[in-house]
């Protein structure tokens, strides 16, 4: 039997539902190119962070204020540009290099908290060449002064600066930390977003004991990980759009993560941490998995598995809400669960 893995993502036609999400690997030309080789289905490239622009942004001022005080013909003094083509030219000549060469859709990514000047840089990236733009909203409510109205008020701010500023197809990657996630997500697509990626994973710093430090830790996920994006998406995908593509990510290992995110309505599985663990041909392991695990099941394609088990499709839709709280904590204490 052959399955036919094909989906879309974005409005892209995709040969499987396999992509490779932002991290390290999708920002360097050969790893790009081995995660194509070994089937990845579209590649996001990491992030261009706010901070970094403004940062940029910001010596490129002062050496120019510098010009200014020291020499009288300051005027006509303009540095050597080269020396402060900084991090956004280089993310720009890196899309353009891996566009170049990639025969899958390459997705650029901004990541932002305020709206500002780096917006230019969705413009600069559709001009690159990017087949899609990935919006990556990553914000800590940390002030007690903001309610929760205000700061979603400006990630919608943000969202629709960013649609008006291109018109390839664009997601926007959420974190799971919204206190109504479900209306707020209606919100974002309904300004012309093409898809919501869920979630973006917050990586939580340590202390150092020795230093007293609080240092920044990555750790790579897990496969339980992927069971929230995969409620989620369960959730939404009968109360979006059927225009609007859902991507999952968090703990996307194997084949049969990726069986659970289309079946729960995902458009793509997105995968890093198992890539960074196991290297890009890890691509292809995940690939045989899903191939093998629909064949065994009899599903002849993507499009036959997908949204066959969300919320509007199952016979106990509560079971991906609240209401299923107390049976998960009572399945705890079945009798062959003995204390040690
Ligand atoms: C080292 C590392 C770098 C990452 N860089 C980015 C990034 O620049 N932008 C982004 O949106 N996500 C970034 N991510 C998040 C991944 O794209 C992904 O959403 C997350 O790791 C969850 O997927 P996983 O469980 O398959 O790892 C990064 C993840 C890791 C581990």
């Amino acid at each position: 039997m052959t399955v036919d893995l094909r989906t879309r993502y974005l409005g892209l036609d995709l040969r499987s539902p396999i992509v490779a999400s932002a991290s390290p690997l999708t920002g360097e030309e050969d790893g790009a190119a081995r995660l194509e080789d070994a089937g990845a289905a579209a590649i996001v490239l990491p992030s261009l962070f706010e901070e970094e622009i403004l940062a940029e942004e910001l010596q490129l001022d002062r050496a120019l204020d510098a010009g200014t005080e020291q020499f009288a013909e300051a005027l006509d003094y303009f540095p050597d540009y080269a020396s402060f083509a900084g991090v956004g030219d280089r993310y720009l000549e890196l899309l353009r290099r891996i566009k170049a060469r990639a025969s899958v859709p390459v997705v650029a990514s901004l990541n932002a908290t305020t709206i500002g000047g780096w917006v230019r840089y969705a413009t600069l990236m559709q001009e690159a060449g990017a087949d899609a733009l990935e919006v990556n909203l990553y914000r800590l409510a940390a002030d007690p002064r903001r309610t929760a109205a205000e700061l979603e008020a400006i990630d919608l701010e943000l969202v629709g600066a960013v649609r008006s500023a291109v018109t390839i197809p664009l997601a926007v990657k959420l974190s799971p930390y919204y206190t109504a996630l479900a209306g707020f997500a209606g919100r974002v697509t309904s300004l012309g977003v093409d898809g919501l990626v869920l979630f973006n994973r917050f990586y939580q710093p340590d202390l150092d004991l020795d230093t007293l430090d609080v240092v920044p830790r990555v750790e790579l996920s897990g496969p339980a990980e992927l069971r929230l994006p995969m409620r989620w998406i369960a959730i939404l995908r009968p109360q979006l759009p059927a225009s609007v593509s859902l991507a999952a990510t968090s703990g996307v290992q194997t084949g049969t993560d990726v069986v659970k995110a289309v079946m729960v309505g995902a458009d793509v599985a997105m995968t890093t941490s198992a890539l960074l663990r196991h290297g890009p041909e890890h691509v292809r392991t995940i690939e045989n998995g899903l191939r093998s695990w629909m064949e065994e099941h009899e599903y002849t394609s993507v499009t036959q598995l997908r949204g066959s088990a969300n919320q509007a499709a199952v016979t106990d839709p509560s079971a991906f809400e609240r209401a299923n709280y107390m049976n998960v904590l009572h399945s705890w204490a079945t009798p062959d669960r003995r204390l040690p």
